[in-house]
């Protein structure tokens, strides 16, 4: 029998984080499920907006960086249990301001760590209280094409300041665990794609420039590798660190699935040909336009998820072809929610990445 919680999502407005909302409460019907969510850009309360009659769940609109906040959550409802997801979370906009990546990936999750343990100690150290650290990749670096992928046991070398930030953060998870016994688990991913993909990200963004027949920006050679798990196979990996995970323990997740970027590309393209009923180019791999190289781009990710397979039992459920087909007939079918998102402040951020294409 699992272990009934009283769990606090920090980041559950954004892509995994509200994924993982819905997950959780349709998995553990009787928890009590409480969002934080800064709201940010990247952060959108419609994605929750199925559950916000549900008697079990509350939104609390904040920032991770606020202590008396986190302070009066844990107390006043009883949290047990914190998933902690939120983040900035974009590579290239960390590469044009660092300081939020800073503030909320290092500072944000050292308050919630020390609150956290504050509230752990009042309550006598229970043995069932757990914190989990959703983390990256991006974390262990860059491979070669003939490298073994990434391991739990892997030096970190980050090269992004997004993703030295999130190495920032893993290691105070650890230093919790390992100095005050606090029950901190840690998760590192690679990249997920599916429902709620804020636009920015590649795969929505090549979905949403085919739809309005926009160039299809595509970095360097494109012969960078990314390894892709459908989101929902993340949320199930996060969901079986929690009940059964050793507190203490690292597990990297991965889809097993290493796609080069213009393959990866080139798999949309022919997808909304097929399923898009007026695109306005067609066919859309014309449109497809080699730009300027992300600085610092790492070169290839690939993840050893033996560890989580083997002690915990998590497989990805998802292929890479079925996730991609599900994921294209959902922007087809969810315009009402892309649309309002691709706002003048969105248009000035893609103005100064893509000024090449734009
Ligand atoms: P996202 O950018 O879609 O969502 C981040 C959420 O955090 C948003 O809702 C935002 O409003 C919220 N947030 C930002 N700053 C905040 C603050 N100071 N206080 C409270 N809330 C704040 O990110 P995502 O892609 O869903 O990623 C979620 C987590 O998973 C991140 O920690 C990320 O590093 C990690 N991760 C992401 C991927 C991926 O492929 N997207 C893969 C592995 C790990
Ligand atoms: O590996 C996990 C990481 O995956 C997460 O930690 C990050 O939060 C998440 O954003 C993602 O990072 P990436 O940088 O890999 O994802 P992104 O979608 O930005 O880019 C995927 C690849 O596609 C990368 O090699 C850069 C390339 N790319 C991206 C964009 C947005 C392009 O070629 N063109 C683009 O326009």
């Amino acid at each position: 029998m699992t272990q009934s919680r009283r769990i606090l999502i920090t980041g559950g407005a954004g892509f995994i984080g509200s994924n993982f909302v819905h997950h959780w409460c349709r998995q553990h019907p009787g928890d009590r499920v409480v969002v934080l969510d800064a709201l940010t850009y990247a952060g959108n309360r419609a994605n929750l907006a199925s559950l916000e009659s549900h008697p079990q769940f509350r939104f609390v609109a904040g920032d991770i960086c606020d202590r008396p906040l986190i302070d009066q959550l844990l107390r006043e409802e009883a949290i047990d249990t914190v998933a902690h997801l939120a983040a900035e979370s974009h590579v290239d906009r960390s590469i044009l301001g660092p300081d939020a990546f800073i503030r909320t990936n290092v500072v944000g999750s050292f308050t919630l760590l020390e609150a956290f343990r504050q509230h752990w100690l009042a309550q006598q150290q229970p043995e069932h209280f757990r914190f989990l650290h959703v983390s990256t990749d991006e974390v262990y670096g860059s491979l070669s094409p003939t490298d073994p992928a990434f391991s739990e046991t892997t030096p970190y070398a980050p090269n992004s300041p997004y993703s030295a930030s999130k190495a920032g953060s893993d290691h105070l998870a650890r230093a919790y665990f390992h100095t005050y016994g606090l029950p901190t688990l840690i998760t590192n991913c690679s990249n997920n794609y599916g429902p709620y993909h804020f636009p920015e990200k590649l795969i929505p963004l090549m979905c949403i420039n085919i739809l309005m027949g926009k160039a299809l920006p595509v970095y360097g050679d494109g012969q960078n590798v990314r390894d892709w798990l459908y989101v929902e196979d993340h949320c199930q990996a996060l969901d079986v660190v929690i009940q059964r995970g050793q507190p203490g323990e690292t597990y990297n997740v991965g889809g097993n699935n290493e796609v080069k970027n213009l393959e990866l590309v080139e798999m949309l393209c022919d997808l909304m040909d097929e399923l898009a009923p007026d695109l306005p180019i067609k066919p859309s791999r014309q449109l497809i336009t080699f730009v300027k190289d992300r600085p610092g781009h790492d070169r290839r990710y690939a993840i050893n998820a033996t560890k989580i397979r083997t002690e915990l039992g998590w497989e990805p459920q998802v292929t890479v072809s079925e996730g991609l087909q599900k994921t294209v007939q959902w922007y087809l079918s969810h315009r009402e929610w892309w649309q309002p998102l691709l706002s003048p402040e969105y248009q000035a951020y893609y103005a100064k990445v893509y000024s090449e294409t734009a």
